[in-house]
């Protein structure tokens, strides 16, 4: 089974280096017309330069094709245009991997809420503006590949990250609805949590992790998530060779009945309310009180109207 990408127009947002570049890369190799989109500011989110442009060049080496773009995820009217350029060149745009990203770690105590809302702003947001601007072209074509980027901090928690992590579980969380309201249309959104030896984690990886982490080692499990045959609302982790899922789960709720419900109670039933057994992951949000329901009727025997009365 070989996956190409011919005929196919996709957006890396974050090329100029790291695991975007990477991506650029093997998706122009398998045939896709790719855009690199690059601010070229340092880790900090600072300066610009010409990072994207290089990354075009070595496409273009290559034999590929490719264009480069310098527009912040940051700005909606931006994100706006980078998609309307791509449809006037290439005719479409059909896969979508928001990977731009920054750092500014720091402990909760000491972080400035400016910090906070900066790196909140180019991960969440800015995945959600170039989605955004991209989501009503996917529609129309009936295609749309949309990769979001978390992290194993949003996922499970980082110390000197709280901005990040809110960040990247918020993007897990976009992904889910983004899942049901494309399916119709198929769209089909994914989040990747990578693992890569980058700018981004050089001061963080041993030099040896930091080889075995190439960025390199990542492209399987993020081409595959933006293929034709993708699957679709997966959290999937990718590093050194390394893939995994990860889901969102929920525990097999306790229902008290009235009368059983003060505080006091739900502290007398926490153990099993907090135990980690029994786990489902939801389809959708609408399972939640649905399986409360269902856990009530084991109790009472009743179903919903008739429990109400
Ligand atoms: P990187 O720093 O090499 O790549 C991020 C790129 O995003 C940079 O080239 C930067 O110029 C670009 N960028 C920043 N702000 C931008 C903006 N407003 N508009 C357009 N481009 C902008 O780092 P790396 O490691 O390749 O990160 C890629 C993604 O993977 C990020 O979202 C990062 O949070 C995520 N990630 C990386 C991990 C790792 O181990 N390297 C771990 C978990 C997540």
């Amino acid at each position: 089974m070989s996956i190409d990408f011919k005929d196919k127009v996709a957006i890396v947002t974050g090329a100029g280096g790291g695991l975007g570049k990477q991506y650029a890369l093997e998706l122009a190799r398998r045939g896709a017309k790719v855009v690199v989109n690059d601010l070229g500011g340092s880790r900090d989110g600072t300066g610009h330069s010409d990072m994207a442009l290089e990354v075009v060049e070595e496409i273009e080496k290559a034999g590929g094709t490719a264009v480069s773009n310098g527009a912040s995820v940051t700005e909606y009217d931006q994100m706006e245009k980078m998609i309307a350029d791509a449809k006037q060149q290439w005719g479409g745009v059909h896969i979508l991997i928001n990977n731009a990203g920054v750092l500014r770690d720091k402990s909760f105590a000491k972080m400035s809420p400016e910090d906070f809302e900066f790196v909140v702003k180019v991960h969440l947001l800015g995945s959600a503006y170039a989605t955004k601007a991209a989501w009503e072209t996917f529609r129309e074509q009936s295609y749309g590949r949309v990769l979001m980027t978390a992290s194993s901090t949003g996922l499970f928690g980082n110390f000197g990250q709280a901005n990040y992590g809110a960040a990247k579980l918020g993007l897990a969380g976009l992904t889910k609805t983004l899942h049901l309201e494309g399916a119709k249309y198929n769209i089909k959104v994914n989040t990747l949590s990578p693992v890569a030896g980058t700018r981004m984690t050089e001061d963080l990886f041993p030099e040896q992790a930091f080889e075995l982490f190439a960025p390199e080692n990542v492209v399987p499990a993020a081409l595959f998530l933006v293929s034709e045959d993708a699957p679709s609302n997966a959290i999937v982790g990718a590093g050194a060779g390394g893939y995994h899922s990860a889901w969102t789960v929920m525990n097999e709720p306790v229902w008290l009945p009235e009368g059983e419900r003060t505080v006091e109670d739900f502290a007398k039933h926490w153990d099993k309310i907090g135990e980690f057994s029994n786990l489902k992951a939801p389809e959708s949000g609408a399972e939640q009180s649905g399986q409360i329901l269902a856990a009530m009727q084991k109790v009472t025997g009743q179903g919903p109207s008739s429990a109400r009365g």
